[in-house]
């Protein structure tokens, strides 16, 4: 039997996703949800928002992120296991969906693997265009797996970085971000220990993975003006900062009321003071303010950032092939026939 076009439902996989990436280019796309980010979170207030459901375990935690603008509905499947890769599984694996609130029905599914690694360094870029000392030209890459070239790419096409340092634990990681990186306009620099990836770094990306309250940064190695943009630090006990960072630090989250409980802050007091970046991109609350000031970027990446993702996917895939149609929602002739359906489909 085949299905009707009510039934279908546009579906991108990996291998549609990375062709998209290929077809827009990456930096280009990367401005681009830069861009439907920062259009979403100038209208953040309309939005349904709650701290994303977090199932923890001993070895990592599943989640889902829902949120809604009222006429699109959107959430995240996404999971974060620090130890997979020693098993050569991903840290990170995610798929999304959108849906139209009047009827509920989904409009796109998407592989968000790919994705997530796209809107999390334009998201973190994004930020830093509104937070980082004016012409900052070179980054910090702590951690240089999974995340990190999309990081690097990121700052470069939104930021106007042009030179990055990388550190890793594992050097195999950084010889691997390197060579990723070559041939992308960079000028990338390996280093041999997170002090030395700081030298004359204008910005500070942490991107580790590790389920423990870790000290990539240590206090005395933070000196003033610097913005520092924390990805890591993501789940309740998963940080990467010493807490005296955090203290001379201008703060800045995405939804309070998630990043209190996995961000950086959970180590400081409930009441410490932050700014929700969306009030510095809509105008009503300041980001940098002078040239020594340190500004944090305390992300723990938040469901709205995967919508705008989703929206942007969903209208750059108008007029092109990068999908397949899915048989994924039951369509009887009467609507209340599901059963007799389900009869016919085996006789
Ligand atoms: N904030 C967000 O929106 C967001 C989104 C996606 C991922 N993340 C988080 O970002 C982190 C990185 O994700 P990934 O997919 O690149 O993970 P990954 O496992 O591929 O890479 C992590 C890297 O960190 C390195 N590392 C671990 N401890 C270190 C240390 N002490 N010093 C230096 N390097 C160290 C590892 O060797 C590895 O190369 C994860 O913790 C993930 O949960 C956050």
């Amino acid at each position: 039997m085949q299905p009707s076009d009510k039934a279908l439902v546009p579906f991108v996989s990996v291998d549609n996703m990375m062709r998209l990436i290929h077809y827009i280019g990456a930096e280009d796309m990367l401005r681009g949800l830069a861009e439907y980010i920062e259009a979403d979170f100038r209208r953040w207030e309309l939005f349904d928002k709650t701290p994303r459901v977090a199932s923890h375990s001993a070895e990592g935690v599943i989640e889902l992120m829902p949120t809604s603008d009222g006429e699109v509905y959107g959430f995240k499947y996404v999971n974060g296991h620090p130890k997979n890769t020693k098993s050569g599984l991903q840290t990170v694996t995610a798929f999304g969906l959108l849906a139209k609130v009047a009827t509920g029905y989904p409009v796109l599914l998407s592989e968000m693997t790919v994705l997530t690694a796209m809107r999390t360094a334009a998201t973190s870029a994004m930020a830093a265009r509104h937070l980082a000392p004016k012409g900052a030209r070179t980054m910090a890459m702590i951690g240089n797996g999974a995340q990190s070239e999309f990081q690097c790419l990121a700052f470069k096409a939104i930021c106007g970085i042009d030179k990055v340092r990388l550190y890793d634990i594992d050097p195999g990681a950084t010889a691997k971000a390197a060579r990723n990186l070559a041939g992308h306009g960079l000028q990338v620099t390996t280093c041999k220990s997170p002090e030395e990836s700081m030298e004359g770094a204008q910005i500070i990306t942490t991107c580790t993975a590790d389920k423990q309250f870790a000290t990539i940064l240590t206090d005395n190695m933070v000196g003033s003006g610097v913005h520092i943009n924390a990805i890591g630090g993501d789940c309740p006990g998963k940080t990467e900062l010493a807490p005296g960072i955090l203290k001379r630090s201008d703060i800045f989250v995405e939804y309070p009321p998630q990043t209190r409980v996995e961000g950086e802050i959970q180590q400081l007091d409930p009441d410490h003071p932050v700014t929700e970046l969306w009030q510095v991109i809509a105008g009503t609350a300041p980001g940098r303010r002078s040239a020594d000031q340190i500004t944090l970027f305390d992300s723990v990446g938040f469901a709205i950032e995967d919508f705008s993702a989703l929206r942007y996917v969903r209208d750059q895939l108008i007029g092109t092939a990068f999908h397949d149609d899915l048989d994924l929602l039951a369509d009887p002739d009467d609507p209340r026939d599901l059963f007799g359906m389900l009869q016919r489909a085996g006789g």
